[in-house]
């Protein structure tokens, strides 16, 4: 038996596309986090987080691959409706998974589509800047509103050599705000900004007129993103260097584990307390006997 699911706060109104567009001139800065599942989100909804993405990083968070190439449209849109179902007022951004958008206009609307009919998400973000604004621009003209990606874009991390550092130099700067401004123009509402140098994230951030959203990519930013499990201090292994913890979850979780272990070979879990009346306890009896001599008891048949 599972903590039973009573469902997203009713009455918390949602985060709007518009209005997190108007926090680029308004404020406050935009804070944006990954979830995967239910549970995750409504912790994280309950936090006043202002979108709340499902990356393809699951694939790397959740499922152990080591690159997000491998991730699925259905996997995202199973992710998605999980996600939903925990989540009263943040704003849900799908994440296009790789292939799900790059052969074409026409196959990046189907994709984004789908992904707000069966995924249930409020939005899409998908990787890529001035070779993908047609692609961006078809998605909004079918009224699906659009998050882009530039600077370090993980589903090309064969063709960057790794999960490295963008728009080190001028050119490469050049390119990074030429993506950028070809994503505005396409219609993007607003912009993730990956692994690319803070001064040059502050560049880009004054060359549009829509949210930049970093991660890593300095303070300068309209908002900031980072992965939950990252945040959370729940990754093991390598972590990249703007991942901050604010909290140590990971080490909490181990030592929970290492409890309830020694309490089960101990015999000392489950107590009394976490265990049912027994068939024959006084109470249970007594309950009875009132039942059967009409004397007005209630048998009610709650789980003892
Ligand atoms: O998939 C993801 O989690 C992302 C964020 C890192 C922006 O794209």
């Amino acid at each position: 038996m599972y903590t039973a699911n009573t469902g997203a706060r009713g009455s918390v109104r949602k985060v709007t596309v518009p209005e997190v567009r108007a926090r680029k001139n308004s404020g406050p800065k935009i804070a944006m986090v990954t979830a995967y599942d239910y549970t995750m989100a409504r912790l994280v909804d309950e936090s006043g987080v202002d979108m709340i993405l499902v990356g393809d990083s699951v694939g790397m968070v959740v499922q152990g691959l080591t690159n997000t190439i491998p991730v699925t449209l259905d996997e995202i849109c199973y992710h998605g409706r999980a996600v939903c179902r925990g989540v009263a007022r943040a704003h849900v951004v799908g994440d296009m998974p790789f292939m799900s958008y790059q052969t074409s206009p026409i196959q990046a609307v189907e994709s984004a589509g789908k992904m707000l009919k069966e995924g249930q998400f409020e939005s899409v973000k998908l990787e890529g800047g001035e070779a993908f604004a047609e692609h961006v621009h078809g998605i909004v003209r079918a009224s699906i509103p659009v998050v882009g990606h530039v600077g370090l874009t993980p589903q090309s991390v064969h063709a960057l050599g790794g999960f490295k550092v963008q728009g080190r130099g001028d050119e490469a700067a050049e390119q990074v705000i030429r993506d950028a401004k070809a994503l505005e123009q396409a219609g993007a509402f607003c912009i993730v900004l990956e692994a690319i140098p803070p001064d040059v994230a502050d560049q880009v951030t004054r060359a549009v007129n829509v949210p930049t959203i970093g991660i890593g990519a300095g303070a300068g930013c309209d908002g900031q993103v980072l992965v939950c499990t990252d945040l959370l201090g729940m990754s093991r292994g390598h972590s990249p260097k703007f991942a901050k913890q604010f909290a140590q979850l990971g080490d909490a979780a181990v030592s929970a584990f290492k409890q309830y272990v020694n309490e089960v070979r101990a015999g000392e879990f489950p107590g009394a307390e976490h265990s049912y009346k027994p068939n024959h306890g006084e109470l249970v009896e007594a309950e009875e006997k009132m039942a059967a001599s009409g004397e007005g008891g209630v048998v009610v048949p709650f789980m003892r």
